[in-house]
Parts: structure tokens; C-alpha cells; sequence
């Protein structure tokens, strides 16, 4: 495989993303350096890299990529190729003012990660935790109607969807078959086909004896989705103030909150600081709402004194490593239709051999192609 048209292409890489992924680079004929903690580098780390003229650099959602770092790359580094869907850790700005394409890995972690935002959300709904724990604590006592405890089914309930992109879109292809209604939230105008597809599934489904009502699915404002749901799962990027029209950061706080069902759940499998985590804790001591479920949380890893490990919060309130994508093929796969290993070194690949005409903006992992146009 080895393209001796090629140079001896410089990588290094803040993580170790799987052999698989880095025997096809160094099969190519590439010169990888993998940080080998697994802990990510410190930013000085990466600059002096940087600045030693690497050709292409992985990157996780972990380091931070800004102007110092990209301008220390200007003229030499290449590719920024991240492991992730999000790249609120990319300056996009910067990147487009030193010309460096950045890649993102989309579409191969979608349906890991809307899965998994059903099964927490069953996870706090059903109380599948403080179950689980009377068992392991012995402290199960007789099979009663109601005690020690109840959970509240899905089955039926109204969901509310924020964000109807990639993610958005398959979770609610997912949670059809809980017979739910929807209400979406998005900025960006619905795709119609999508909603029309998903109505008609629900009708035939009613139609053949499988859902006991008919139900529905409407694009509604931010606050009727709020107001109406009693499941609300965010799937949006963390925009923060002044990087786009509608910043998403802390969307969800004391005053949004207070807009919810005091029976309603919250999950979040986005970004940690679209949700105010201490407006959110004070909500649920409160009983604003009844619960949570996190994947993401506002400093990874969660801090020792958050206030959402108050122990009172412990039966209401489901807490994940950031956990989503970590599904074995997803994760390690080095095919670019399935893994993000695959497709974070495609995304290299393409930028430095010049695939795709050599224009960045044609190559379908390139997130930034406005600078290329
Ligand atoms: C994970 O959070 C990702 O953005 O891929
Ligand atoms: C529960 O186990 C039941 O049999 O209803």
C-alpha cells in the first residue's frame, strides 16, 4: 500500500485511537507518534509538536485547538483530524484564518450514540439503578405493588427532541417503538421528508394493532417542547455566545428548567455545557423536575465536589463517563463507513494525498470547507 508519489508524512496523534487505524498510516508510509498516556498531553505539548512541523495532527475532544496552537501550525500542519462528531474544542475561526482543514468523524457514531440516549433515558425513567442496588445491597425486601419504589413507563409519554440533526434524527427512529408522541425543536429549517416518514411509521403502526393510540410528531418552539414533554433528550452542538445565531450554551437553566414538568426527565448525550449543572441540581432538589440522565457534564471528568453527586440526588439522577460512542465497532473500526478510527484517518488521508481533487472543501470529513471555497 506503501505510495512512494508520497513524502514520508509527519502524524502525531494526542491519543491512541486503535493499532488498527495507525498500521494503515504507517503502512502507507507514514511517521506516527501516538501520545501513549491516557491522559491527554498538555497543550504545550501539542504546540511544540506543532511547531516541529508534524504534517497532520489527531486530536480528541479532550485538547483544546486554538489560535496559539493553529498558529503555530500556519504554513506547515496540514490536517487537523479529530476523533469525535463535536468540535467545540477547534477554533473554527482560527483554523479557517490559517488555512487548516479540520475533520470531524459524523454519521459513524450516530446510531450508537441515539441508542444509548434511549436506554439512560429508560435507565432513569425505570429506575433500573436503585433497583439494581437493592439487589447487590441486600436490601431487597418482598415483592411489593409499589415499595420501596415506583418508576414511570415511556410507553405512550411525549419526548421531546432538541436538536433534529444526524443524532436527533436516529433517536427518534429509535424511540417509535415506544408508541411515544414527539415534539421537535430545531433551528435549522425541518427536514419535512423526515418528520412525514416517521408520521407515517406511527400510522401504520397504529393502523396494524401495535400502538394502542395514534400518535404524532410536530416541530414546535424551544419552550413548547419544554412545556409539553415529559421526556426532553438535547442533541445539539455547545455553540457558545457569539459563534453562532443560537448559542446553545447553558440553554438549559434555572428559567428553562422551571419551564419543564415537575414529572419530567432530562437527558443530555451532547455536551456537557449546554446544561447549567448547578441551575440543574438545584432544579432537581427542588423538584422542578423529576429527573436526569447525563452522558456529558461541564468539566470532564466530573469533578469530586459536584453538586450533582449529592447523594440526595442519587435515585433521580443517572451519571455516564461520556460514554455514547464507546461501542467497540464504533470506536475502533477502520472503516470509514463504520468506525470512527476509520473515518478520523480517512479525513487525514484525504487532506494530505489530496483525494477528492485536492480541494478540502469537496472532501466530505472536512468540517471547516467555507475556507476553501
Ligand atoms: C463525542 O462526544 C463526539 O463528539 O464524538
Ligand atoms: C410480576 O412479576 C407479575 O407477575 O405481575
Amino acid at each position: 500500500m506503501t505510495n512512494s508519489h508520497t513524502r514520508r508524512f509527519r502524524i502525531f496523534a494526542t491519543c491512541d485511537i486503535g493499532e488498527g487505524a495507525f498500521k494503515i498510516l504507517r503502512d502507507r508510509g507514514y511517521k506516527v507518534e501516538v501520545y501513549p498516556d491516557p491522559e491527554p498531553p498538555p497543550k504545550s505539548l501539542i504546540i511544540e509538536r506543532v511547531r516541529s512541523g508534524i504534517d497532520g495532527l489527531i486530536t480528541t475532544l479532550r485538547d483544546r485547538i486554538d489560535a496559539e496552537v493553529l498558529e503555530a501550525g500556519r504554513g506547515t500542519l496540514k490536517v487537523v483530524s479529530q476523533y469525535a462528531v463535536g468540535f467545540d474544542n477547534i477554533t473554527r475561526g482560527d483554523a479557517n484564518r490559517c488555512k487548516i482543514p479540520f475533520t470531524n468523524t459524523a454519521d459513524v457514531l450516530t446510531e450508537a450514540t441515539a441508542e444509548f440516549t434511549l436506554f439512560i433515558l429508560g435507565n432513569a425513567a425505570r429506575k433500573l439503578y436503585p433497583s439494581e442496588r437493592l439487589v447487590r445491597n441486600q436490601r431487597w425486601g418482598t415483592w411489593h405493588p409499589y415499595l420501596p419504589f415506583l418508576g414511570d413507563e415511556v410507553t405512550g409519554k411525549t419526548v421531546g427532541v432538541i436538536g433534529t440533526g444526524r443524532i436527533g434524527h436516529a433517536f427518534i427512529k429509535k424511540a417509535v417503538g415506544l408508541d411515544v408522541d414527539f415534539l421537535c425543536f430545531d433551528t435549522e429549517a425541518p427536514q419535512p421528508d423526515f418528520a412525514r416518514k416517521i408520521q407515517d411509521t406511527m400510522d401504520v403502526r397504529f393502523r396494524n394493532g401495535f400502538s394502542a393510540d395514534s400518535r404524532s410528531i410536530r416541530s414546535v418552539s424551544f419552550e413548547e417542547v419544554l412545556r409539553g414533554s415529559d421526556f426532553v433528550s438535547i442533541h445539539v452542538p455547545l455553540i457558545r455566545a457569539g459563534e453562532g445565531k443560537f448559542p446553545t450554551y447553558h440553554l438549559f437553566n434555572a428559567a428553562t428548567l422551571r419551564l419543564m414538568k415537575p414529572t419530567a426527565f432530562l437527558v443530555n448525550t451532547s455536551r456537557g455545557p449546554v446544561v447549567d449543572e448547578t441551575d440543574l441540581a438545584a432544579a432537581l432538589h427542588a423538584g422542578v423536575i423529576a429527573g436526569a440522565a447525563l452522558d456529558v457534564f461541564e468539566k470532564e471528568p466530573l469533578p469530586a465536589d459536584s453538586p450533582l453527586r449529592d447523594p440526595k440526588l442519587e435515585n433521580r439522577l443517572r451519571l455516564f463517563s461520556h460514554f455514547a460512542s464507546a461501542a467497540r465497532v464504533t470506536r475502533l473500526s477502520t472503516d470509514p463507513n463504520q468506525g470512527m478510527a476509520g473515518r478520523c484517518i480517512q479525513g487525514l488521508i484525504d487532506v494530505l494525498e489530496g483525494n477528492h481533487g485536492g480541494n478540502p472543501a469537496n472532501m466530505p470529513y472536512v468540517v471547516n470547507k467555507e475556507a476553501f471555497r
